[in-house]
């Protein structure tokens, strides 16, 4: 209770509060910090997907040099040779502004991956930008094939988007999605939500699509992980994906262990601060964390 009473707070909070949270769940605001962080993880044996924090930018000169961090980091991860790729919002690098600069954009960063055979993942962001992400995407295979998309299991038309998109080339995380979205377009009860997720995941499998199983949820992975030897699926077909810092009580050491592939997403950069307060919403278990570890400190 005391965690909710936090969390429907935290738009007050003060900075230095959020601040200190964020330390778990970013890494860092620069990109040495999080080429550090991604080179720990890759010794641990996970992989990794980096993130620049902020979404929804409305300059086009803002959106220009996103872009061109995006395109030092391709540099930054093929120098210190780490097993690493990126993910980026549309909204982050032009959709906001015009379809033309996004796809500008995304081929910019496309042309700097194919430099050392990297790949790219496009995030999935509300129901408004589905369709143009989806363009987005279909555009950018045109020229390079290692690019991939997001697709919401809350979302009722994801079965349809795998009909339509999947095939052996194919590659797509699977995430729950974030934002808030009608009941006409979405599902809202989470079992809901898991039956399509593991619907879905079935679904691509059975395409012989590449699979990436975004969640935190310790029984929706151990449901995952039936299915997949139901069908007997290859473990280099799939991965399991999970956000830098949430608490995963030991299951990520066990699907490495068991011979899975396991991403971690690292969101860095100086926009921490929008990002921390979506995961303290999300989760207020995290407000409690975050207390009792000032109090275990002292
Ligand atoms: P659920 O919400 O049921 O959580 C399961 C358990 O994990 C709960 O105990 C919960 O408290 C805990 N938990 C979940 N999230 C947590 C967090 N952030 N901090 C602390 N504890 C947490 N969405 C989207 O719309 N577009 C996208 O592109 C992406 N991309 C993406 C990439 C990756 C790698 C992940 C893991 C997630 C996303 N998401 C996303 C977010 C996703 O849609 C979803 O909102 C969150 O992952 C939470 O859903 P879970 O599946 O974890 O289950």
């Amino acid at each position: 209770m005391i965690n909710n009473i936090i969390a429907s707070s935290v738009s007050i909070m003060p900075k230095w509060f959020i601040k200190l949270f964020s330390k778990s769940y970013i890494a860092g605001h620069e990109p040495k910090e999080v080429i550090d962080i991604v080179k720990n993880l890759n010794a641990q044996g996970f992989l990794a997907t980096i993130d620049i924090l902020g979404e929804h930018i409305n300059s086009q000169e803002k959106t220009d040099s996103v872009t061109m961090e995006y395109i030092q980091l391709y540099s930054d991860i093929a120098k210190n040779s780490v097993d690493c790729n990126i993910s980026v919002k549309p909204t982050h690098i032009g959709l906001d502004i015009s379809m033309e600069l996004a796809l500008e954009n995304f081929k910019k960063l496309i042309e700097k991956a194919s430099e050392s055979s990297n790949f790219l993942r496009i995030d999935m962001e509300s129901s408004k930008n589905t369709d143009s992400t989806f363009e987005i995407y279909k555009n950018l295979l045109k020229s390079y094939p290692k690019v991939g998309v997001v697709l919401q299991a809350y979302l009722k038309r994801s079965m349809a988007d795998i009909e339509e998109l999947a095939g052996s080339a194919f590659n797509a995380r699977i995430c729950k999605g974030i934002y808030k979205e009608d009941k006409n377009i979405a599902y809202q009860n989470p079992e809901d939500i898991s039956k399509n997720f593991l619907a879905m995941a079935k679904l691509m499998l059975a395409k012989n699509s590449y699979a990436c199983y975004a969640t935190h949820d310790l029984q929706l992975i151990d449901d995952l992980v039936s299915l997949t030897k139901e069908m007997d699926s290859d473990p280099s077909k799939f991965e399991f994906q999970v956000l830098y810092g949430v608490p995963m009580k030991g299951k990520l050491k066990k699907l490495l262990k068991s011979g899975y592939k396991v991403r971690v997403y690292v969101p860095y950069g100086p926009d921490w601060y929008d990002y921390s307060l979506r995961r303290l919403k999300e989760n207020p278990n995290i407000a409690g964390y975050v207390i009792k570890n000032l109090f275990a400190k002292k």
